[in-house]
């Protein structure tokens, strides 16, 4: 019998976990170092000879132009990597850490899989979600899902012993990402209530502000000049950083060293020091959490209806982190496996989904209810006005509204006579509430991306209908109706950023690439 597989493509470490027919799940430790995660880093050797993980991060300080990370940050944004002649796109380099981890798990595993399901972060809104399984379809694999890391984290919990029906706040805060959710359990099913989040709030960050800090130390003391490090000396600044601050989850104080041409120093970073530089994105997260509370209120879940904090992501092993929510919430936290939970929990999800999809069960799970992360709306002319606030969005469905979401209709009028065609354009909520306004949402098709063709000869205003459905995954369908006739129209929606030409185009570029493992 063959294997389920989760995929935790994280912003800074990735991981592979596998379902067996016996319900036991295991990280499959990678075959270069052995360790369970793989750092989401990737080295152009050439155009199509590259690495993925720890030899690209090894690279990362002598060749930093040839080297990737924090890909994640960017899914689903229009930005190209032109490198060695090849303009990647955050899609194109996710697909070969994928294409990666993909292929070291099946030598260790060295059997069929039923597919991979892939996690992305509660807060990912369409446009990333679609991106990342665009990165798994470029890369090759059969993509069942994807699943809300949170979700995940709680699907392991509930199999540990100890872990109880009840609500449940998932705190996540990983190397790029932060997510809180809010989870119903239950003994057949796991609801989630509401999700919130920054999808640019991680380890990451603190590791920024502090290497900033210690670059003006070690300037300040050395009289070097900051405009002469380079990009070099910086990446291995920030993996020192890094480490600097790992320890400092266990001792109060560390020295860093650092070397710069003649110029030299060794510089103390105290926890607490570490801890007064970073108090600002600390902040963020609670601030976050209230109003995941509050939005949680607003459904009738109180605070003290919370049982149990579970954290998951390697951030959240800062001792700033537990003692915070102690002194804003009174909550003890709890961590089960914070680097693999998600891993395991994206595994456990893609047997579920064989079972539910009629497949012989592997094990009993409850089944998982997703809700929509971000309101959506289409964006209408009230008038032809050259008003800004007369284009405005007219909302499908809203943020935290259980998925999938079936059936939602909308009737708009078309503005001319006699047109074959009509474009529409999807928005979703950009900021931290829903606008009707376009400057605050943004559009998750591209210009013409969602096209009506084949519309018969009408007067100006004739009504049509637009059908709207959401999958578990959070992915819109659309459909149109004209409604004299009730015909249904083509129609040509994408969602992704990128043109079918350029995925073609990627595709290619990613199965050309020799991956050294
Ligand atoms: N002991 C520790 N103390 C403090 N920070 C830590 C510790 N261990 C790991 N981290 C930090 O945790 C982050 C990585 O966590 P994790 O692997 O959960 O994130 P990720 O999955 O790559 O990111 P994301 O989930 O946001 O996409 C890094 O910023 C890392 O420096
Ligand atoms: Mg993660």
């Amino acid at each position: 019998m063959s294997h389920y597989l989760g995929i935790d493509l994280g912003t800074t470490n990735s991981a592979v976990a596998a379902l067996d027919a016996d319900g036991r799940v295991e990280v499959v430790p990678n075959t270069v170092t052995g360790h369970p995660t793989t750092p989401s880093i990737v080295y152009f050797q050439e155009q199509t000879d590259v690495a993925v993980g720890d030899i690209a991060r090894n690279a990362a300080v002598a060749e930093p132009e040839n080297v990737i990370s924090l890909v994640k940050r960017s899914m689903g944004e229009a930005v190209s990597y032109p490198i060695h002649g090849i303009e990647h796109t955050p899609e194109s380099i996710s697909a070969l850490i994928l294409r990666h981890l993909y292929e070291d798990a099946r030598s260790t595993l060295g059997r069929d899989d039923n597919g991979v399901v892939i996690t992305v972060p509660a807060y990912f809104g369409m446009r990333e979600t679609q991106a990342t399984v665009e990165a798994g379809t470029l890369a090759g694999l059969n993509v069942l899902a994807t699943i809300p890391e949170p979700i995940a984290a709680a699907l392991h919990y509930g199999r540990t012993p100890g872990s109880g029906e009840g609500t449940l706040l998932v705190f996540d805060l990983g190397g790029g990402t932060f997510d809180t959710s809010i989870l119903r359990i239950g003994a057949d099913a796991i609801d989630t209530v509401v999700i919130d989040g920054d999808r640019r709030l991680g380890g990451a960050d603190w590791d920024r502000r502090i290497a900033d800090w210690l670059i003006d130390e070690f300037c300040a003391r050395t009289g070097c000049d900051e405009t002469d490090l380079d990009a070099g000396f910086r990446q291995q600044l920030l993996q020192q950083t890094e480490a600097a601050k790992v320890q400092l989850s266990q001792v109060s104080t560390t020295r860093v060293p650092i070397r710069f041409g003649a110029h030299a120093a060794a510089i103390e970073l105290t926890r607490e020091k570490y801890e007064e530089l970073t108090r600002d994105l600390l902040d963020r997260t609670i601030a976050i959490v209230r109003r995941t509370l509050g939005t949680a209120a607003g459904k009738g879940i109180d605070q003290a209806d919370v049982a149990d904090v579970l954290l998951v992501g390697g951030a959240t092993l800062m001792p700033a982190v537990t003692r915070r929510l102690r002194a804003e919430f009174g909550w003890e936290g709890k961590r089960v496996d914070p680097h693999l939970a998600v891993v395991k929990g994206a595994a456990l999800y893609a047997a579920s989904l064989r079972t539910a999809q009629g497949g012989e069960p592997v094990l009993s799970l409850p089944t998982v209810r997703k809700v929509l992360p971000r309101s959506f709306g289409v964006r209408l002319d009230r008038e032809t006005s050259s008003r800004r606030e007369d284009l405005y969005i007219e909302y499908i469905a809203h943020a935290n509204d259980p998925l999938p979401i079936t059936d939602r209709r909308l009737v708009t009028y078309t503005k001319i006579a006699d047109v074959s065609e009509q474009a529409f354009h999807l928005f979703e909520q950009n900021a931290d509430v829903p606008s009707p306004v376009v400057a605050l949402n943004r559009e998750i098709t591209p210009d013409d991306g969602f096209v009506f063709t084949g519309l018969p000869s009408l007067p100006q205003g004739s009504p049509m209908t637009i059908v709207v459905n959401v999958d578990e995954d959070g992915l819109a369908h659309v459909e149109a109706y004209e409604d004299t006739t009730g015909q249904r129209l083509q129609t040509q929606v994408q969602l992704g950023v990128l043109q079918q030409d350029q995925l073609a185009e990627l595709e290619q570029a990613v199965a050309q690439v020799e991956l050294l493992h």
